[in-house]
């Protein structure tokens, strides 16, 4: 059934408090829950009749107001347990039993290693007890958690532990009380052999804080630079939003088997353990900058999602879009900003960009879900995210400070929706924010094509705007957005322009933001003394396509002189993006491919100009990737992207092999590795060259490599190093996987890195290697992680070798998806998005994608997370 954001209806009963008492075991839990329940003033009409949610659950007993429940005053249902008529208010009592050992889904409560913890959002409260299982209904909760000392002596939930004590038989007990209203997707717990990492923070109103990161003993070691993040987001938080910490303790539960990156559980986060655990052996910087960002994501929940939550799962943007945006902004503050805004365009270009493109494609807020957790999507968290920027550039740093204000002032303790979201941020600003709603409204990605005219007689620069957005499913047509154009002017020297629109006096602003309402609109400048090259959505104002018709000249210009750095290194991808797009052409249509001297020399020059930033160079010196290429083709042709890329990488790293050489040295390290040592940059750049450098197959460049990596004492340059040797057609290949697997067999974390190099390998035997792996002893279907780096990496980072023109990829797809299906419906469903893509390709790959979709929709016993997904891109 489809679930649709009109039909909301406020819940017909509300629940005050919960008592719930979990008698712990891995085969069978007994969860006893008392609820004490009230007919909801607020509700639409008489409502006799109680629906609880609840899935998988063996009902053992049930009483209302203290009588055990005759089994005509109730009814036991698939998915619910209906009370026809009961008071306005009761007390009910329920004892259900679980068995978290064959919970394979990862939703509710389940084992991951030595412990027992929960995953609830959406839906997985249902999955532990009957329960109102919506985000508003809210309820303080009181939890005892029971297991044998033995096997679980930490027994985690929810806010303050008020009692602990002894039980006979070995067993022990631990009660939990969470002060703060929550809805069921934030409730938690966790037990098992655990132990501690113990800091402390002390809040800008002086209070202190105990902070306790929960590890396997084997891991203990790797938790500083988790608990280092923590604390640098706790501050942040209060120095950029004024918001504090509520609670004494704040806990994170590191486990290895998780369906999504981390869970905001107030007071008690449970994170995949990649997101938690790091040391420089095992962690590449990129890891080590992933932590530090999901860390902060989760901590700025406890302002933007648990204090203030969603009405109902279409908000959902409401707090994953705002906590983004926040968290990017913290990682910005953290590291490089341009750089950091650079990364986040580029994921957002290649992976929104392309559901917002298919048949998936929904709005922020989307209207319609049979399964809400195919909706945590790229739109709702990064397109969602970019809506939030658009809100802050609009108003400015000031006035969105001042909405932020208002929206927690207005909404603490509240279950609300987008709107209120927005209207905070209109009332602060004074400003009319309802065509705005549009970016929550209307899917697709908006295209935006200027074109300009210079008039030299009356000096004045015209920029005409014309905005459009593709039809998207159900949404034919689609009416203008409200968006921030942020911009400048560049005369032919570099120069920037004072930016005066005829009718304004004064004002000497060399970058401006223009705001865009219309379809068409046209701004015109005064005062410029030559025809100027626009610099246009700076800063990447807002998630559009930006077309422009640049010659390569101001390219070149916009690359070597402009004030903004998204536009700088943006000027150099649109630059390699038409030659590499220009000899896919040559390629198909069987001329030969030859690349262009300006182009070898601009690189050049870029490559050898001492006074960038490292880490910002490493960015513009990287091409962009296969499926950004895709992107802007008509059809599709893997092999073309593949060739044609790979001609360029080649022929670069013949032509400038000894400019590659150079600054590979110059980056060379100094002294032993430190993650936070600022030379991240440093070893990006050295290990892309390498990766130039080994483009064209040369021995001293593999011998490079091979060194490199025997000699690493950390893990990024160990990665630099096998990453092109993994892609290399030589015998160092085979050895220095090998070596590497030998070194880590022991540790998931490098093993799943182990399992994606091979994956992501362009070799033409990738696949059969893939499939091979599927039965190594180490590779687990029910792991999460294990699967997304194999069968995950294969199918959504290896472009043309899932491509492949037999089908044998798409077979092998369709085949994991079938087995994932019945052990983890949401893992499952993630993997089928590349099918949703087919429309991209040719005939023939179309035909073997449909009826790989078809053969999938014809399984019986589809889970309906699959069935959705599939459907849609049929
Ligand atoms: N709220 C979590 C986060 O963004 C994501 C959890 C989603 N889990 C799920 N199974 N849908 O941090
Ligand atoms: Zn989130």
């Amino acid at each position: 059934v489809e679930i649709r954001r009109e039909d909301y209806t406020p819940p017909d009963y509300l629940i005050e408090t919960v008592e719930l008492r979990f008698e712990l075991d891995a085969e069978t839990t007994l969860v006893s829950s008392r609820l004490a329940l009230h007919a909801n003033p607020d509700r639409v009409g008489r409502a006799p009749e109680l629906r609880l949610d609840g899935e998988e659950l063996k009902l053992i007993s049930l009483q209302l107001d203290g009588v055990e429940l005759a089994p005509e005053r109730y009814r036991v249902e698939e998915k619910h347990l209906v009370i026809p008529d009961p008071p306005e208010r009761f007390i009910l009592e329920a004892v259900t039993e679980i068995s978290p050992a064959r919970n394979t889904a990862l939703s509710g409560l389940y084992v991951s290693g030595p412990m027992l913890c929960t995953q609830c959002e959406a839906e997985g409260f249902r999955r532990i007890t009957y329960f109102l299982d919506r985000p508003d209904v809210m309820a303080v909760y009181r939890v005892t958690l029971v297991a044998p000392k033995s096997k679980a002596p930490v027994l985690l939930a929810n806010g303050n532990r008020i009692e602990t004590g002894e039980l006979p038989d070995g067993r022990h007990y631990a009660t939990w009380l969470d002060p703060f209203k929550k809805p069921s997707y934030l409730f938690a717990v966790v037990a098992g052999d655990l132990v501690a990492l113990n800091d402390r923070f002390t809040t800008m109103s002086g209070r202190k804080i105990n902070l306790e990161l929960y590890v396997e003993q084997k891991n203990l070691g790797k938790c500083d630079h988790a608990m280092a993040s923590l604390k640098r987001a706790m501050r942040w938080d209060e120095e950029k939003f004024g918001r504090e910490y509520d609670l004494d303790t704040y806990m994170i539960v590191a486990v290895d088997d998780f369906n999504m990156g981390a869970m905001e559980n107030k007071g008690l986060n449970v994170f995949n353990s990649r997101y938690v655990l790091a040391s420089p052996e095992t962690a590449t910087d990129d890891d080590y900058q992933a932590i530090e960002e999901v860390i902060g994501h989760e901590y700025f929940h406890n302002w933007t999602g648990n204090r203030i939550t969603c009405r109902d799962w279409f908000q959902l943007s409401l707090k994953e879009g705002l906590t983004i945006y926040r968290d990017q902004e913290f990682s910005a503050d953290m590291q490089s900003r341009p750089v950091k805004r650079i990364t986040d365009v580029r994921l957002l270009r290649s992976s929104q960009f392309a559901e917002d493109a298919g048949p998936l494609a929904h709005p922020v807020r989307p209207d319609a879900y049979l399964e809400i957790n195919n909706f945590y999507s790229m739109t709702v968290y990064h397109k969602g995210g970019e809506v939030i920027r658009m809100l802050a550039t609009l108003l400015g740093p000031d006035g969105f400070r001042k909405g932020m204000d208002l929206y927690f002032e207005r909404h603490d303790g509240q279950a609300v929706r987008v709107d209120e979201f927005v209207q905070a941020m209109a009332d602060a600003g004074g400003r009319d924010l309802g065509q705005f709603m549009r970016w929550y409204d209307q899917a697709g990605t908006p295209v935006l094509t200027v074109t300009d005219h210079y008039d030299a007689a009356t000096r004045s620069y015209q920029l005409i705007v014309e905005q459009s957005c593709p039809a998207t499913p159900n949404q034919p047509e689609k009416k203008p957005f409200h968006l921030p154009l942020a911009m400048g002017l560049l005369d032919r020297q570099g120069r920037e322009l004072p930016l005066r629109l005829s009718g304004e006096t004064g004002g000497d602003s060399r970058s401006r933001v223009l705001e865009l309402r219309e379809a068409q609109e046209t701004f015109t400048f005064t005062g410029v003394p030559e025809k100027p090259v626009p610099s246009l959505l700076r800063n990447y104002s807002a998630p559009v396509k930006l077309r422009y018709d640049y010659t390569e000249e101001e390219l070149v210009l916009l690359m070597t002189h402009d004030s903004d750095p998204f536009v700088r290194w943006e000027a150099g991808q649109v630059r390699a993006g038409q030659v590499i797009l220009d000899l896919v052409a040559d390629r198909q249509q069987g001329r030969g491919m030859a690349l262009e001297d300006s182009f070898v020399a601009a690189f050049r020059t870029l490559l050898t100009d001492a006074k960038q930033d490292r880490a910002f160079l490493a960015e513009a010196l990287t091409l962009p990737a296969e499926s950004y290429l895709a992107e802007q083709m008509e059809v599709i042709d893997p092999d073309a992207i593949f060739e044609a890329r790979e001609f360029v990488r080649a022929t670069l790293g013949t032509r400038l092999a000894a400019e590659f050489q150079q600054t590979r040295a110059a980056c060379a390290p100094s002294g032993p590795y430190r993650p936070d040592d600022g030379l991240s940059g440093c070893r990006r750049l050295r290990n892309l060259c390498l990766s130039y450098l080994m483009a064209p197959g040369s021995q001293p460049a593999i011998d490079a490599a091979f060194g490199q990596f025997r000699s690493a004492d950390n893990m990024t340059d160990s990665i630099g190093a096998l990453m092109p040797l993994a892609g290399c057609d030589c015998p160092e290949r085979g050895e220095a996987l090998r070596m590497f697997y030998e070194k880590w067999k022991g540790d998931r974390g490098v093993v799943d890195k182990w399992f994606t190099l091979q994956a992501t390998s362009r070799l033409p035997g990738t696949l059969s290697e893939v499939i091979a792996l599927l039965d190594h002893p180490d590779f687990e279907f029910t792991n999460p992680n294990r699967v997304r780096s194999l069968v995950g990496a294969f199918s959504q980072s290896n472009q043309v070798r899932f491509h492949d023109a037999s089908g044998a990829g798409y077979r092998f797809l369709a085949d994991q998806i079938l087995k994932l299906n019945t052990i983890n419906p949401q893992i499952a469903a993630r993997m089928v998005t590349p099918f949703s893509r087919w429309r991209r390709f040719d005939a023939k790959r179309q035909e073997m994608m449909k009826k790989e979709l078809e053969r999938i929709l014809a399984e019986p016993g589809l889970a309906k997370d699959v069935y959705e997904i599939a459907a849609k891109s049929v």
